[in-house]
Parts: structure tokens; C-alpha cells; sequence
């Protein structure tokens, strides 16, 4: 096994490992986070040892200014981020979010291509240059460590590009970001652009240079180690690869690579590789993003060995089919089936192993739904515990919530009675409907009117058998918005009605924390 062991590598060779799961990651659509949900996982983050974390876009909300505020209070390790476009007011807001932090970074940003430079910016290109300028220079003036990108970098023409980098360098940018905005590179040429950039712009040495890839053709992973092998010493990256679109480059991907193929490229991180199970699946909790079973690093089959041939390897050597052991990314040794006399010892045991570390709180609460579970299913598998200690954290917060619910369904038709709990106040209604789970979604539309139209409802099996707990997952769209849904049940329907209600829960706290287009000062 060819793992570099972590610590064998210099500083000098470390790459930065800049996470955005709350920034690009939030705009994923659907992929909302409370403030309780950004602090924890800013926590969890922090203890994983990711160097910068960029916790918001302060200008766009009230929320996102009060989550990097918040973060910016609570972390002293990893240094804090907000981001900024290239305006006096964005970047002051963002100074203020950051101003309490050990670390503060002000990240600002401004398109550079053709394309987005005529339609998007209606400006010219000297225009955009001298905006960087103004822009960089005035962040520098309220904080020593700021970063700067080319929003659509690998469409920009290469000579503007390399103006606007020692623009920004000279302007006091000390990070300078070559996104691939919209997915589009080729890993062969996002490597070359930065070896070109870093080689030809005066001043280069002087900066840290950064990748940042969508995922729009799946190569995001493959840009950013190409970016690397070009020189650059930063990657953003998102936990499960969440963000625009097709997403980020996925933070545990990228920081396995860099660890199991050592022999080929000598560049470390900081990130303990064994909180990522914990991590993704709380980010896939807290959005109620489910992640696909053959995900890379943290998908449920990642580990898993089904053909004859390869169990029988396996067995004599897991080196056979193992190019990292399930236990180097936190998930453990997770056999041991549990059962209704399974103590709590055995219960936090198992937890720890999955990959949880709960407080005391969510611990009891965790043991007594375990508890209930147990007395309705014989064996309790892994699986089963991950679904209910995720459906747990999904509801965490939620305003509303499910109560009770009934219902009737055969031949004879359909129909659901449910009580939603509204801030802790009952409300009952009755319905019919076309199938038992038209009848409980029509039963919630009476207690919860809203114009919402539903655009996704997909149910599983967490495990096999007629007793397997049912994960259900929601999607709902109102005027644009999208807001996604999950919960889990051995009973279908109230799985059902427990994840339109989460979707529900995240939908209104989306257009909470949405503002009318905060203004933006043009103050330079
Ligand atoms: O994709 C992108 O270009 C961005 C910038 C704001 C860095 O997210
Ligand atoms: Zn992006």
C-alpha cells in the first residue's frame, strides 16, 4: 500500500485545503443550512484540520452574514472566509463578518471572460482591471489576507487573464484563484494554465495560487490535481462535492488522492482523513442530500465486495481490491449486527464507529428512537442506525413537525388524518387523495397551505426484508426556489409525510433567510 503516512510530509509541501461546502455548497439548489447546522459543521470542519473554511457570502443575506460572523467567533484553527464581489459595500460587509476572527479572510471576486464581461458586467475589460484594483486594495486595507478570482477563468483570453493576476498581486491579493467556473476544462489544460500563469506574471511568487473546479463534465477532481500538478498550493473544494450545479470538487476525493497516490505526487494536507465519514454524512443529513452508493471515499459501497472473487481476495489479502482501508476515512469495523438488548455502551460504541460523535442530547434521543426501532425490527443493521441518526439531525431544528398520523388505504380508497405540530401547536386535519401518500400530502396542504409543487419523491429500502426501514426523500420547488426533503421510517407513509415536512421546514427557511437583491454600493 503505497498511503503517505500523515506528518511525513514538509509544510512547504502541504496543500491548503480551502473548504466551501457552506458557500458554493449552500448554492446548491435546495442544499439550505440552518445557522445551528453551519456552526456545527464549521466545528466539525475545524477539528478535521481543513485550512480555510468559507462559512458565506455576507452581503446576500442577513443569514449568510450572521453564519460567517458567528463561525468567525467560534473557530480559533482554520482561518475564516466570506466572499465578496468587487464592490466597497460587498467587501465591507464581509470585513465585518470576519473581524472577530484569529483568522479572517476577505475573498473577492469578479468575472474576467468575454462572455461574462459583456452580459453579465456590461463592462470593458480596462474597466474590470482598474475594478480590481480598487477592489483589492481596499479589502487590503481592512485585512492582511485576502483572495482573489477570476470568476471564469478558463474562458478568459490567456493575456487579460495574466494582466488581471499581477493586477491583483500588486493590488495585495495573497491568493490568487483560477476557477473553472463552469466545468469546462480539460485536466491537460487547467494543469498548463497554471503552470503558464504562475511561470510568466511578475510577482507570481508572491501569491498562493488556487483551483476551483465545477464538476459539469465530472472532471472537478481531476482539474484540481492537474491545477496541482501546475503548481497551484490551494484547492476549494465542498464535502460530498456539493455546489452549483454539478457541483464542486469533493473535499475527501481529493484529499484520498493526495494521500494514497503519495509515490506520484508529493503534496500533503492538513486534513485527518478519518473525520470525512462524519463529515459527509452530516452534510448529507443537514441538506438532505443523499449520496449516490457508489460515491467515491464515502458512498455506501465504497468498501463493499460482492463478487465471490473478490470477497474470497479480499479474505487473504485486503490489499487485493483495497487501495485504502475503510478505517483511514473513519468508517469502522461496522458488522455487529445490534438488537433490542443492546445496551447504550454498545449503542455509543457503534455510533463512534460510524463515524458520530453525538452530545449528551442527541445521544438520549438517538438510544431511545434506537430503542423504538428495535422493538419493531428484529436486527438492527448499520445502515439502519445511520438513516435514523440522520433523520434525527435533519429534524433537528425544525418548526414543524409531525405528530400523528392515520391512514386508511385498500380498494375502497384513500385517506390520511395527520396532527402537524406548528411551533409546538397541534393542528389536525383529514384527507383523500389519489393513493395513501396523495391523501397524507393533501392532509398536510390543509394544515400548511403553500403553493410549493412537489418535483421529486423517491422511496428505498435502507436495508432488505418487509421490516426494513423506508428512506424517503422529497423535492419541492416554489417561485425558483428548491428545497429538498429526507427522513426515514419503518413505515412508509409517515417516512413520507416526515420528509415533505423537512422539505417544507427547509423551503420557509430558505425564504427567511433570502432578502430582496441586497443593495449593491458601487462606492468606488
Ligand atoms: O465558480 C466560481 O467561479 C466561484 C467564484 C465565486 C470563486 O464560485
Ligand atoms: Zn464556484
Amino acid at each position: 500500500m503505497t498511503t503517505v503516512p500523515a506528518g511525513a510530509i514538509s509544510k512547504r509541501d502541504n496543500v491548503v485545503v480551502f473548504d466551501t461546502t457552506m458557500r458554493d455548497g449552500e448554492q446548491s439548489p435546495g442544499a439550505s443550512m440552518s445557522l445551528e447546522e453551519k456552526l456545527e459543521l464549521a466545528k466539525i470542519l475545524e477539528e478535521m484540520g481543513v485550512d480555510v473554511i468559507e462559512a458565506g457570502f455576507p452581503i446576500a443575506s442577513n443569514g449568510d452574514f450572521e453564519a460567517v460572523r458567528q463561525i468567525a467567533e467560534l473557530i480559533t484553527e482554520s482561518t475564516v472566509c466570506g466572499l465578496a464581489r468587487a464592490a466597497a459595500g460587498d467587501i465591507d460587509r464581509c470585513a465585518e463578518a470576519v473581524r472577530r476572527a484569529k483568522r479572517g479572510r476577505i475573498h473577492t471576486f469578479i468575472s474576467t471572460s468575454p462572455v461574462h464581461m459583456k452580459y453579465k458586467l456590461q463592462m470593458e475589460p480596462d474597466a474590470v482591471l482598474e475594478a480590481i484594483t480598487r477592489s483589492v486594495s481596499h479589502a487590503r486595507n481592512l485585512v492582511d489576507d485576502v483572495e482573489w478570482s477570476a470568476e471564469d477563468a478558463t474562458r478568459t483570453e490567456r493575456d487579460f487573464l495574466k494582466r488581471c493576476v499581477e493586477a491583483a498581486i500588486k493590488a495585495g491579493a495573497t491568493t490568487i484563484n483560477l476557477p473553472d467556473t463552469v466545468g469546462y476544462s480539460y485536466p491537460s489544460e487547467y494543469g498548463e494554465l497554471f503552470r503558464d500563469v504562475i511561470t510568466s506574471v511578475p510577482g507570481a511568487d508572491k501569491a498562493i495560487f488556487s483551483a476551483h473546479c465545477h464538476n459539469d463534465l465530472g472532471l472537478a477532481v481531476a482539474n484540481s490535481i492537474a491545477a496541482i500538478e501546475g503548481g497551484a498550493r490551494q484547492v476549494e473544494v465542498a464535502i460530498n462535492g456539493i455546489g452549483e450545479r454539478a457541483g464542486n470538487a469533493a473535499l475527501e476525493e481529493i484529499v484520498m488522492a493526495l494521500r494514497v497516490r503519495g509515490d506520484h505526487l508529493p503534496y500533503g494536507t492538513n486534513v485527518d482523513p478519518v473525520h470525512i465519514t462524519r463529515a459527509s454524512r452530516y452534510v448529507s443529513a443537514i441538506t438532505g442530500f443523499p449520496v449516490q452508493f457508489n460515491k467515491a471515499i464515502v458512498g455506501k459501497n465504497a468498501f463493499a465486495h460482492e463478487s465471490g472473487i473478490h470477497q474470497d481476495g479480499m479474505l487473504k489479502n485486503a490489499e487485493t481490491y483495497e487501495i485504502m482501508k475503510p478505517e483511514d476515512v473513519g468508517q469502522g469495523a461496522t458488522n455487529l449486527v445490534m438488537g433490542k438488548h443492546s445496551g447504550r455502551h454498545a449503542f455509543r460504541e457503534k455510533l463512534k464507529a460510524l463515524g458520530y460523535e453525538l452530545g449528551q442530547n442527541a445521544l438520549n434521543d438517538a438510544f431511545g428512537r434506537f430503542k423504538e426501532l428495535a422493538d419493531k425490527k428484529k436486527h438492527v443493521f448499520d445502515d439502519d442506525i445511520v438513516a435514523l441518526v440522520d433523520d434525527a439531525l435533519a429534524r433537528g431544528s425544525e418548526k414543524i413537525r409531525v405528530s400523528r398520523l392515520r391512514v386508511v388505504a385498500g380498494t375502497d380508497g384513500q385517506s390520511a388524518e395527520l396532527t402537524l405540530d406548528i411551533d409546538g401547536v397541534p393542528s389536525t386535519a383529514e384527507a383523500t387523495g389519489d393513493g395513501p401518500v396523495d391523501a397524507v400530502f393533501n392532509a398536510i396542504h390543509k394544515i400548511v397551505p403553500h403553493s410549493a409543487a412537489l418535483r421529486l419523491f423517491q422511496v428505498h429500502a435502507v436495508t432488505e426484508g418487509t421490516d426494513a426501514q423506508a428512506q424517503v426523500s422529497v423535492r419541492l420547488e416554489e417561485d425558483g426556489r428548491i428545497a429538498t426533503g429526507a427522513a426515514a421510517d419503518t413505515d412508509t407513509l409517515t417516512a413520507s409525510a416526515k420528509a415533505y415536512v423537512n422539505a417544507l421546514n427547509n423551503l420557509f427557511a430558505r425564504k427567511e433567510k433570502s432578502r430582496p437583491e441586497a443593495a449593491i454600493a458601487s462606492g468606488f
